[in-house]
Order: C-alpha cells, then structure tokens, then sequence
C-alpha cells in the first residue's frame, strides 16, 4: 500500500524542550533583541557585527543541543509514512533526530555563504568576524533568510508541491506570524487532516484553523507529549 504523505510544519517550539530559545515567548530571543537589528538585511547593512555576534552566539549554543522527543516522533514516522518536514528553523535538530527530507525555509546555522555571491556554501564552524571571507574573497554571513530577503525559489516550490499532496498537515511550535510559512497549511487540500500542537494561550489563529471544517484538532500540550500522540493517532486512522 502506498504510503500517506505527511506535512509537518515545525517552529521554534519543537526545540524549546532541547533548550533552544523561541523568538515571541515570554523570556524569549526577541523580548530582549530587536530582530531588526540582528536578523534583517537592515541591520546587516547598518551593524553587521551585532549581527555575526547573534549568529555566531546562538551556532555555539546548538553544540549543546540535542533531539526532544518530538524530532525523534517526527524522524521515526519515515518508517510508516512518506513525511516532508519543513521547517521555520535555522538549528539542525531534525536532521540529528534522523529526519531524511527537510526544508529549512528561513535558513541553517550549520552554513555560511558569501554576502556577493549566494551559490556557494561552507561549514558554519568557526565564529565570524567582520573581514571572514569565502574563495571569492566576498566577506562570509550566515546562511539565514534574514528579514527583508526573499525564500529560496526551490525551497518554496517544493513546500508547495509537498503541501498539495499532503493527506495530513501537522503544524508544531509555530505562533505562525511569520509570512509565508504561515500559510503553508492553507496550501493542503480541503479534505487532509491538520492538527495544530502548541500549548501557548494565544489562540487567535485557531479559528482560522477551524474554518477548514471538521479536520482539525488543537492538541494543546507541548511537543515531546504532543507529537508521539498525533503520530499514534494516525497509526490508528491509517495503519489498521
Ligand atoms: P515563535 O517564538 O513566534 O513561536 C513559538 C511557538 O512555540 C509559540 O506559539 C509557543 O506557544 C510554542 N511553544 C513554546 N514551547 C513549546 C513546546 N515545548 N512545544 C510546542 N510548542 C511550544 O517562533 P516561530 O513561530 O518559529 O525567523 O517564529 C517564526 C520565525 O520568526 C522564526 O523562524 C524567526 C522568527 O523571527 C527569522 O529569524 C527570520
């Protein structure tokens, strides 16, 4: 039997319980940092130091990150079904966790590329300074899509052809303000099932969720409990 296509859209909650910070959360990285500064074209133009200090701070932190349970959940659900993940961050926590077919939309802090030449791409190992260059003697940045600065065309294509083959979208630790990956469940046919796991408060975007009709469910819990749960409810629905 052919296997169901999965979607999953993940955000900076999927790593919370690895220890990496969310970006809107109480506590979290812009309460203290104006993403204006150290996460746009913007600033890279005006203080690009402040922004290879942010970089390069967060890259070191993710040497200590390991997997949750739920990039392991989302990784071992290959096995079952045909699953795309695509995802709004920039660590590498899907790919340690054993996921196979990942699109990184915003970016990875395991790369860096050239500010005047964007084809080529190098390991993101050691700090960068202002006057790092790469073989084309252009100075070297982080392989992020900063504010300002447009998705990667292939990436985009292929979120969009995934999504509209998905018989399920699974949308994880997302506040989904962030256009346009937020509107990639909207991309999914009518009648697949999303399921929404966040256990935040901020229930605004839910409604619009719902109005897809009965395929829908909020599993507010966290994602390590959240997402070995959905996984075995579509074991339930698709395997028996
Ligand atoms: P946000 O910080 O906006 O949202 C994080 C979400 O994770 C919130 O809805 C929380 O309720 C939820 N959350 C917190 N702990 C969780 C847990 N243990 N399990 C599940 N969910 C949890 O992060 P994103 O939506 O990912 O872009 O932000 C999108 C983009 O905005 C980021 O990629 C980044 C940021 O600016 C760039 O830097 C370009």
């Amino acid at each position: 039997m052919k296997k169901k296509k999965i979607l999953v859209l993940t955000g900076a909650g999927v790593s919370a319980e690895s220890g990496v910070k969310t970006f809107r959360d109480h506590g979290g990285l812009w309460e203290g940092i104006d993403p204006m500064v150290v996460a746009s074209i913007g600033g890279w133009e005006k203080t690009p130091e402040k922004v290879l200090e942010f970089y390069n701070m967060r890259k070191n932190e993710l040497k200590n990150a390991s997997p949750n349970a739920a990039h392991i959940a989302i990784a071992e659900m290959e096995k079952d079904f045909d699953v795309t993940v695509v995802t709004q961050n920039v660590d590498d926590l899907h790919e340690k966790a054993g996921s196979t077919n990942i699109i990184h939309l915003h970016g990875t802090l395991t790369l860096t590329k050239e500010e005047d030449r964007s084809e080529e791409r190098y390991p993101y190992i050691d700090d960068l300074k202002i006057g790092s260059v790469g073989r084309n003697g252009s100075q070297l940045r982080p392989d992020i899509v900063w504010f300002g600065e447009n998705l990667d065309l292939m990436d985009i294509q292929k979120t969009r052809m995934a999504a509209e083959e998905a018989d399920v979208c699974i949308v994880v630790g997302t506040s989904m303000q962030v256009s346009p990956a937020n509107s990639v469940p909207w991309m999914t046919p009518e009648l697949s099932l999303i399921y929404y796991i966040d256990p935040g408060e901020q229930d605004f975007h839910v409604p619009k969720f719902r109005m897809r009709g009965g395929f829908f469910t909020h599993v507010k819990k966290k994602a390590s409990e959240g997402l070995p749960e959905v996984v075995e409810e579509l074991k339930r629905i698709y395997l028996k």
